[in-house]
């Protein structure tokens, strides 16, 4: 019986002249070709094959010199591997979805278990701006002191740990004598200063964009660090919770109320026990109530450590700063539509005072 014609084509002998020039053995290169051709390479031996197709039809190269006709089965690109593996692509983008998914939805209301009995406090720490030479640096480490001092008591940064000027804001250096180096070991250094039960990355902290030393400055420590917000939900062992919901800034401006956005925020859905935000260095407090849940609002916006604002000065903002570290105390005893479920004082040691005389109390 006659044996079928096998037709080898120009690609086919770049294929072997690539393969092995790439290292590939001569059998490796017989395994790669279909049943057929494979026999007949076996036969006849790959080389003997190139040897033959080099005296019958010349090197492309010879061909195109002497102006023959290209065959089109020359005219391939089958050979060249394809810059993009579609089907790994897809792969690494649904498992990045998916991650970040899961990051997302467990942020929405992270769940944070009190351990101990009793009103515990918060003292929100409006933005520090460590570094600004305008920073009550003085206040800003004795209230630190207070917190560590007082049982029960926990600190939360709002954000704006430094101003950490970059681009062509790192020009305003020029106005402060505290270069960013140690901007940075004043920060490290206050940071440790007390327990933490939020760490806000505000805006300025977020223009180091993935080098953000707070990272590395809260690893391995206690309290949730987190960019530009944060939604707690609290646990108490007598079985009550809370919400405190913290961004460095709620939306939302009015010239008539400074908490008009932690306040359109607990309206507009957000029925949060404590609400609060800095960013634009002023003072706001509101209370509203959710006639539909009971759940009483306390809506704060909480003025800088940095007292003297060239900017503001330069902006004519009038001054606005009332507490730059008020504090929320809850009372996990009381029931969260009670008016003292959740209390606020806006001189901290008056909250200090209040929450350790709280504690005292048998109920
Ligand atoms: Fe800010
Ligand atoms: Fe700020």
């Amino acid at each position: 019986m006659a044996q079928p014609r096998i037709k080898w084509t120009q690609a086919d002998y770049k294929r072997i002249k690539k393969l092995r020039t790439g290292g590939t053995s001569w059998r490796e290169i017989a395994e790669i070709f279909s049943p057929t051709k494979k026999a007949q390479l076996e036969e006849h031996h790959p080389r003997n094959f190139v040897k033959r197709f080099e005296s019958e039809h010349g090197e492309p190269y010879e061909r195109e010199r002497a102006g023959m006709a290209t065959p089109h089965e020359e005219a391939t690109t089958g050979d060249i591997p394809e810059p993009i593996d579609i089907e790994e692509l897809k792969q690494r983008r649904s498992a990045e979805f998916a991650r970040k998914k899961a990051n997302y939805d467990a942020k929405k209301l992270i769940p944070v278990k009190v351990n101990i009995d009793g009103p515990i406090g918060i003292a929100h720490f409006g933005d520090p701006h460590i570094d600004d030479p305008g920073c009550d640096i003085d206040l800003l480490y004795k209230h630190a002191k207070l917190v560590r001092n007082t049982p029960g008591l926990f600190g939360g940064n709002i954000g704006d740990t430094t101003n950490n000027w970059v681009g062509r804001l790192a020009a305003l250096y020029a106005n402060q004598a505290t270069t960013a180096k140690e901007a940075w070991a004043l920060a490290e250094d206050w940071l440790k200063e007390c327990e933490w039960l939020y760490m806000i990355a505000g805006n300025h902290d977020l223009w180091s964009g993935a080098r953000d030393p707070l990272h590395w400055i809260m690893k391995g420590r206690s309290g949730i660090h987190n960019e530009l917000q944060v939604r707690m939900g609290l646990s108490f062992p007598n079985g009550n919770k809370a919400t405190v919901h913290i961004r460095h800034h709620f939306k939302g401006n009015s010239m008539w109320n400074t908490a008009h956005g932690p306040n359109r925020a607990a309206q507009m859905g957000w029925r949060d026990h404590i609400l609060a935000c800095g960013h634009i260095h002023t003072s706001g407090y509101q209370v509203v109530k959710d006639p539909a849940s009971g759940i009483v609002s306390h809506c704060l916006r909480v003025a800088a450590y940095k007292m003297i604002d060239t900017y503001a000065i330069a902006n004519n903002f009038e001054d606005g700063h009332i507490f730059c570290c008020p504090v929320t105390i809850i009372d996990p005893r009381k029931s969260s539509d009670s008016p003292s479920f959740v209390t606020t004082c806006f001189d901290p040691e008056e909250g200090a005072d209040r929450l350790t005389w709280l504690r005292a109390r048998k109920s």
